[in-house]
């Protein structure tokens, strides 16, 4: 029997599945048809390493807290609590950025807010870097919005700039360190971004979850390029850099100046969040408070510098073999060219029949990702070595 109600037709513009879910089905046949296979996982940006001494310290106590009438709690605030919202904003500070602790709210995760601000805006135009993050995509087509693709490619270093795009308002994508090309934009071409959008009354959301693999000159945030506060959401997240990706924290920054005729972005986001949003566990908020002090920065460091050295060697591997890639530095992403023209599915074939090793292919990641693939560099140091002795004699 057929219900007679009406489904959101917009969900039959995206594909049946959500990238990440069709490679671990693919990869779920593969290793039940070959049990003995040892798969190596350089697929998803999943990290592997365990959490931060400081970060586990923090969690037992405010679990402890939880366990006594005195300070147990119940409902976190939805915006987060102020004891994090204030240390997230202490930590823009080594970036020479100010914010107000009531501009950060904190949230579950940078792709929830990421999926979500769509609910806060109408139907503009959208600007999207072809190949991206799949979620900026999916949620403006789910939301019914018109998408138009600015071309990644290697003449501009996966960087689209916005020469040439007729000048109107829009809502701009903007990922640096990118996901999933590891490219990342300089600050002279985050300034013309940011002018772009000034001039022409654009939002940017701007989605910096892979910031702390920086470490050549380039902005942490792009609150760093002047004026950006007038044009920018900034979304971060404690998953890569902190190893939260089981565990859930993550932030958007609404400056007060974001405002639409006399309505601030971060009062449609504050009713949104109150609505839809019960908060993140204290004991998380907690985790996450730990993870941005000082002891908890060197630590989440180590690991941060762990995945750059893996990083390092597969970059290695790639410049030996003559592979063209980008990324691999700054990112823990490494973009390569798929070998002798194949295409990025049949080279994902090839590379888990051959050498049991998993990547994603870029066609994935919009059509202009075809012929291209993304390594991680997020396993462990052991399973990266073994993928790059597999590859140097597969490739
Ligand atoms: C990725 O592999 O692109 C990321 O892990 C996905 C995510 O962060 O949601």
């Amino acid at each position: 029997m057929s219900l007679n109600i009406k489904l959101n037709e917009n969900y039959s513009s995206v594909k049946n599945n959500y990238l990440f879910s069709d490679i671990a089905k693919k990869v779920k046949t593969y290793s039940e048809a070959h049990p003995n296979a040892k798969i190596i996982r350089l697929g998803i940006g999943d990290v592997t390493l365990p959490l931060a001494p400081v970060v586990v310290n923090a969690i037992k106590n405010a679990a402890d807290e939880m366990g006594k009438a005195e300070t147990f709690r119940g409902y976190a605030p939805e915006y987060g609590y102020d004891f994090l919202r204030e240390a997230v904003a202490r930590y823009y500070d080594k970036f020479s950025v100010s914010l107000s602790a009531s501009e950060i709210f904190i949230s579950d995760g940078a792709k929830s807010d990421v999926g979500n601000i769509v609910d806060i805006l109408g139907d503009n135009e959208i600007l999207i870097p072809d190949p991206v993050y799949p979620v900026y995509l999916d949620s403006n087509l789910m939301s019914g919005r018109k998408v138009s693709f600015i071309s990644g490619n290697q003449q501009n270093g996966f960087l689209p700039m916005p020469d040439g795009i007729p000048e109107k308002p829009y809502v701009i994508y903007i990922c640096s360190p990118n996901n999933p090309t590891g490219a990342v934009y300089s600050r002279a071409q985050l300034k013309v971004w940011v002018d772009f959008a000034l001039k022409t009354g654009s939002l940017i959301i701007f989605d910096s979850a892979y910031e702390a693999f920086i470490s050549g000159d380039y902005s942490h945030s792009i609150y760093e390029i002047n004026e950006a506060r007038k044009c920018v959401v900034e979304i971060c997240s404690f998953s890569k850099t902190a190893g939260f990706t089981g565990t859930r924290c993550a932030w958007s920054v609404f400056p007060d100046e974001l405002i639409v005729g006399d309505k601030k972005l971060s009062a449609l986001w504050s009713r949104r969040q109150a609505t839809k949003f019960n908060g993140v566990p204290y004991v998380v908020q907690r985790a996450a408070e730990a993870a941005l002090s000082d002891e908890g920065q060197a630590q989440c460091r180590q690991s941060v510098e762990y995945y750059i050295e893996n990083a390092r060697i597969i970059a290695e591997l790639l410049t030996k073999k003559g592979i063209s890639f980008t990324g691999g530095e700054n990112s823990p992403y490494l973009w390569l060219k798929c070998p002798g023209g194949m295409k990025s599915w049949d080279f994902f074939d090839f590379l888990l029949e051959n050498a049991q090793v998993v990547g994603t292919p870029g066609a994935g990641f919009g059509n202009a990702g075809e012929g291209y693939f993304r390594l991680t560099s997020f396993g462990s140091r052991e399973s990266t070595l073994e993928a790059v002795s597999r590859l140097d004699k597969l490739l």
